[in-house]
């Protein structure tokens, strides 16, 4: 059966991306077909597409991009326990091959990449939510182990990653200090947190701050200098940085996880995270998209609508 998705058959710029049919893909017995209602746009998408993070995951042609969805499950494998024909689902689908993503009407997916959609949200709302939720839950819960007793800073903190960050580590209880272009400052007080300009600007400001911890979400100087001014990487996590390790800090590579998106549920629907979405699109103008997250000043998160499905 036929679907409509998105999809490049070379890396490239934009221009490789076309709109148009693709057959359904197949469901293996671990796996879940999802009919997707939405789908939220990361960088990691454009990246790829370039052909810049070839060497860290293989990309098989057809590329239908997109790793974020939430819809309905239409049909599961044989071997499958925890989900059912009919569930709302969300989830961040990263497989081991890049191949069918989530910019389609349905992907194939496993089952422990999904978590029951948050009742409180939207199909759209949800979908802004797994990877870059997860990116943030993990390097706060699992990797700074962050409690009420921090004063942290997130660097670059009014973008996809940055927007849960800030409000996962108010939900902690830390005191959160977020680096954003000054345009974003009313909107990162609004997420509980202090604003200060981007580094190097704010060097002085930090150094009256003393954190206790920095979330990285942007790497080079900013990042290097925050060393120095914990005394060591420890309490440091990026996620665009992996030469931190050898300095003891902690490099986040986001996994799929059903668990904490649990947790993400837990938070959203008692109200303790907010989703941002800067703009919303049609599946076919995902190049609009693409180029708007490529200038890389997204509040929020670009969300790709693609069909309206019902709510439970
Ligand atoms: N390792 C992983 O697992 C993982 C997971 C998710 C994302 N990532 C990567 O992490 C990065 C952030 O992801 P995202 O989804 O949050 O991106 P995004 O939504 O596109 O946000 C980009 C952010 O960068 C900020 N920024 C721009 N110039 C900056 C500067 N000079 N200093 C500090 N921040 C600056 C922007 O802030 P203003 O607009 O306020 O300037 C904005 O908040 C991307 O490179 C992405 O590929 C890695």
């Amino acid at each position: 059966m036929p679907v409509k998705a998105i999809y490049y058959n070379e890396f490239g710029s934009l221009d490789v991306l076309e709109y148009g049919e693709l057959e359904r893909p197949e469901l293996g017995p671990d796996s879940v077909l999802v009919q997707i209602a939405a789908a939220s746009v990361n960088p990691v998408d454009w990246k790829l597409m370039s052909g810049g993070l070839r060497s860290r995951m293989t990309s098989v042609f057809p590329v239908v991009p997109g790793w974020d969805l939430a819809g309905v499950v239409r049909e599961i494998g044989p071997s499958v326990t925890r989900v059912s024909v009919g569930d709302n689902v969300y989830g961040y689908a990263r497989m081991d091959f890049v191949h069918h993503g989530t910019f389609a009407e349905y992907a194939a997916v496993p089952e422990r990449v999904l978590a029951e959609r948050p009742s409180s949200l939207s199909y759209a709302d949800a979908a802004a939510i797994p990877l870059a939720g997860l990116t943030a839950y993990q390097a706060l819960v699992h990797r700074l182990h962050l409690d009420a007793e921090d004063r942290l800073v997130v660097i670059g903190g009014a973008g996809g990653v940055g927007t849960f960050a800030i409000q996962i580590a108010r939900a902690l209880g830390a005191d959160v200090y977020a680096t954003g272009s000054p345009n974003n400052h009313s909107y990162l007080e609004d997420l509980g947190a202090h604003p200060i300009e981007h580094l190097p600007h704010s060097r002085q400001t930090l150094a009256t701050i003393k954190p206790t911890a920095v979330l990285d979400l942007y790497g080079g100087e900013p990042l290097q200098s925050t060393i120095g001014l914990l005394g060591g990487a420890e309490r440091i996590a990026t996620i665009a940085d992996p030469t931190i390790v050898a300095k003891g800090g902690h490099y986040v590579f986001v996994q799929p996880s059903s668990n904490d998106l649990d947790a993400l549920t837990d938070l959203a629907n008692s109200g303790q995270l907010h989703v941002e979405i800067q703009e919303h699109f049609a599946l076919a103008d995902t190049k609009a998209a693409f180029e708007a997250s490529m200038k890389g000043h997204v509040r929020g998160k670009l969300v790709i609508e693609i069909a309206e499905l019902e709510h439970r």
